[in-house]
């Protein structure tokens, strides 16, 4: 029963995303229940740059912004009287993408006269971890605190720790690409479709993991992460390989630069966990879809592990309505007057 309303009924949050190329809309009730969750993605308009074009990114979110909203509501079986705050990604994310979810959450909350809430992105991925797949006859437990959480995404790799709700110390990151941009550029490297995660993912499972030995960038003595010296090796390989005049080994290379990042994402997390002595690990963002990355996580049992359910590990609205519940929670709600946040820090 509902905490947070005099009259008991349930809490839900209507969230809409839209920080890169996807236009999305969720309703949350009381914080973890998933009513809807309704995402519209672009990548059919952007593979032909083989990346996100922001211009067309910001149209299209345009175009499409109003349905996916009225469907997430029309699949919760709600109307806006059912509704009890509005959550919408600020930033970090591409400012006239952002610009197009921030004004239709305020023309929503103005005109049905409720509450905003503005969630950073990145805090988002981390709560999506709170969701969990819809056939759970019940709630699973939640992260317990201090945990720890790898972020790893299309833009960012980081370490944060988090000792409750909200609050988040970044322990490191990377310093050059994003694991996501990592796989992302390697794959276009290989003559692979965009995007590049799970395509690679699809060529390591027929490929040998330990064809090709990839530098592992430890970055010692820090809690940080490097990605561009794999790529570089692998560009380089590709080179020497490719004046063979044989065909690329496409399934050796995959599955080797596969290993070499899953490895080093694994062991820095594992030694972080170990010296901040956290109760949980937590692995979000759109490369925790990644299927090796998981199986490393959930084989340890040195930690309970936290990863989302595949379909909120890239972007969505359901793990922004998650976050902005906690953030309403803790009384962090916005004015009117807000505006996007491209290069929010989460900490
Ligand atoms: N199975 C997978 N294996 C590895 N990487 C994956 C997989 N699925 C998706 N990715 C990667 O995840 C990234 C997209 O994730 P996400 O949507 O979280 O990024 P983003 O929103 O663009 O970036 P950010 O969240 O940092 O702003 C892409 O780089 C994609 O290649
Ligand atoms: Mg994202």
């Amino acid at each position: 029963m509902s905490l947070l309303k005099k009259n008991f009924l349930p809490f839900r949050i209507l969230a809409i995303e839209s920080s890169c190329d996807e236009t999305a809309a969720a309703v949350l009730e009381e914080g973890r229940i998933l009513l809807s969750s309704v995402v519209a993605s672009q990548i059919d308009l952007h593979q032909q740059y083989g990346g996100v074009f922001p211009e067309v990114a910001s149209r299209q979110h345009i175009r499409v912004i109003y349905d996916v909203v009225d469907q997430a509501l029309q699949q919760a079986h709600m109307s806006l009287a059912n509704i009890d705050a509005i959550a919408v990604t600020r930033g970090p994310g591409l400012a006239g993408s952002l610009v197009v979810g921030m004004n239709m959450a305020k023309g929503v909350a103005l005109g049905s006269a409720l509450p905003l809430i503005g969630v950073n992105h990145l805090e988002s991925h981390i709560y999506s971890a709170w969701l969990y797949p819809e056939e759970a006859p019940k709630p699973p437990p939640a992260p317990e605190f201090p945990l720890l959480a790898l972020l790893v995404s299309g833009g960012h790799s980081e370490l944060v720790l988090m000792s409750d709700h909200l609050t988040y110390q970044r322990l490191g990151g990377t310093l050059d690409d994003a694991a996501g941009e990592a796989f992302d550029k390697v794959a276009r490297l290989l003559g692979l479709s965009y995007p590049g995660g799970p395509a690679i993912q699809n060529a390591a499972q027929t490929g040998n993991s330990k064809a090709y030995n990839f530098p592992q960038s430890k970055m010692e003595g820090t809690w940080n992460f490097s990605f561009s010296g794999v790529k570089t090796a692998v560009l380089r390989q590709v080179r020497d390989l490719e004046k063979s005049g044989r065909p690329l080994p496409i399934f050796d290379l995959a599955a080797s630069f596969q290993a070499s990042i899953v490895d080093v994402l694994f062991d820095k997390t594992m030694a972080a966990a170990r010296e901040f002595k956290v109760k949980n690990l937590l692995v979000a963002g759109g490369v925790s879809a990644n299927q090796s990355l998981r199986d490393v996580f959930t084989s340890q049992k040195e930690f309970p592990v936290f990863i989302p359910p595949l379909k909120y590990c890239t972007d969505n609205a359901a793990m922004v309505a998650a976050a902005g519940y906690y953030r309403f929670v803790h009384g962090k709600t916005d004015s009117l007057d807000i505006d996007v946040l491209p290069n929010w820090p989460l900490s």
